[in-house]
């Protein structure tokens, strides 16, 4: 089995990696991407979340199978330290992240949310981004995702 992960095709060892195996795990442990976080394993936290074919997924109840043939996008390809994405950039501004853990999920959701919605109202935002925060950035996450939008937009409110 192969994959496409961030623009690359990448090859899985078949005794390591059986087809029902999660995204997650093979991300973390066989591909050393560990950008995405585990946080509950059962689809409740977001903690997980990457985007297949653009789709926001969990990636701790995705098996890697349903993935085989899709374009699996992290964390790791959002953006870089040169060049961060719009996202990063006022997660920076608003300061959002606190102990950080939920961050890298809560940042997949939200650039999946831009692209379907580009102006997107705070009930868009409730609605799209239903990943959990034990530190309670919510409203920081909220204001950051309007400032993106906005960036994103040019500048035009
Ligand atoms: S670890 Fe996947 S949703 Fe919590
Ligand atoms: S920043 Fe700590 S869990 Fe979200």
């Amino acid at each position: 089995m192969d994959l496409m992960i961030n623009g690359q095709r990448r090859a899985l060892d078949p005794k390591r990696v059986p087809d029902d195996m999660p995204l997650l795990w093979v991300l973390r442990d066989e591909l050393g991407l560990t950008g995405t976080k585990f946080g509950c394993g059962v689809a409740a936290c977001g903690a997980c979340t990457v985007q297949v074919d653009g789709q926001p997924m969990r990636a701790c109840v995705t098996p890697v199978s349903s993935a085989q043939g899709k374009a699996v996008r992290t964390i790791e390809a959002l953006g870089t330290d040169d060049k961060p994405h719009a996202l990063q950039q006022a997660w920076i501004e608003h300061q959002v992240p606190q102990c950080g853990y939920c961050q890298s999920g809560m940042l997949m959701a939200a650039e999946a949310l831009l692209r379907a919605k580009p102006n997107p109202t705070d009930a868009d935002i409730d609605a799209a981004i239903t990943n959990l925060c034990r530190c309670g950035t919510y409203p920081r996450v909220r204001a950051a995702i309007h400032s993106a939008a906005k960036a994103l937009r040019g500048g035009k409110a």
